[in-house]
């Protein structure tokens, strides 16, 4: 069998009621024809900023990562493995999808500790133990991941979804393709960069090129490509009638490599 694909979803993909549907669609079919764990890690990101707003709360966002104070840490528990993780598992349900909604200390599959006291109640994601998520998709389920994670000492963190996704795939030595709501890495005219090294990527966050969410995305696809010694894919959700090559590993986004 091929290595497990993991697939992390941006949270806007729920914003889009046609893409979603044809996403579950597209992979569901896939799963018919090739014997292939998959597992989807999912953010929030959009979903969290509305809800922040509707509550008043401010929204800090430090190098990508969102300032997770001890206010925001429950109402972002509950959308992101509450609504957002139950939404996205509505849409699998439909398509005959085997799915089962967790987070990330379910079987200890991600060991999370605190980033640092500035950002608050943001984890830090670490590769945990295999075994639960291997026995459960020996069972054909397929899991729907959401980035809420637990420290040891107990505290509920917010994960940055890319960065779950990346330690998602050191722990089960799995491909991974994320998946957000633009097509590729643009560059400074807006065109798609096919792809990208580290020394390439570092230049393009310096140059501010590469900002927000993206720096994230594209140093957690580094640090796989680094650790596992393959290339990472980035694309978009939103490239439908590629979805199908994507799963089979063709690039139509960004290509993320790591050189030394
Ligand atoms: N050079 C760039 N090329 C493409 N997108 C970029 C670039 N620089 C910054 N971005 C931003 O990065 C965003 C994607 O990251 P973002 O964190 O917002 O979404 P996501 O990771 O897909 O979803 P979530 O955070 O919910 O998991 C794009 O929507 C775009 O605005
Ligand atoms: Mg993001």
């Amino acid at each position: 069998m091929n290595s497990s694909l993991i697939i992390k979803l941006g949270g806007a993909i729920l914003n889009d009621n046609f893409a979603i549907k044809n996403f579950f669609n597209i992979l569901s079919s896939y799963l018919q024809l090739h014997n292939r764990d998959v597992l989807i890690v999912h953010g929030g990101g959009k979903l969290i900023d509305q809800m922040m707003k509707k509550l008043g709360f401010k929204i800090h966002k430090i190098n990508g990562l969102r300032q997770t104070l001890r206010e925001h840490i429950n109402i972002i528990t509950g959308v992101l493995a509450g609504t957002v993780n139950k939404t996205i598992l509505s849409y699998a349900k439909q398509t005959n999808i085997n799915a089962i909604g967790l987070c990330l200390s379910d079987g200890n599959s991600i060991n999370v500790k605190q980033f640092n006291e500035e950002l608050g109640y943001v984890g830090l994601a670490e590769p945990g133990s295999d075994v639960f998520l291997k026995q459960i998709l020996s069972n054909k389920f397929l899991p729907i991941i959401s980035s809420i994670g637990i420290t040891d000492s107990g505290e509920l963190m917010n994960v940055n979804a890319d960065l779950a996704a990346a330690a998602l795939a050191k722990t089960l030595n799995a491909n991974l393709l994320l998946l957000s709501d633009v097509s590729a890495i643009l560059n400074g005219k807006g065109q798609r960069i096919t792809s990208i090294n580290n020394i390439e990527a570092e230049t393009l966050i310096q140059q501010g090129i590469i900002t927000n969410g993206m720096i994230v995305k594209v140093r957690a696809a580094l640090d796989v490509a680094c650790s596992l010694g393959r290339p990472i894919d980035i694309a978009s959700w939103q490239q439908i009638s590629q979805l199908e090559l994507l799963f089979q590993g063709v690039s139509i986004g960004t290509r993320v490599f790591h050189t030394n």
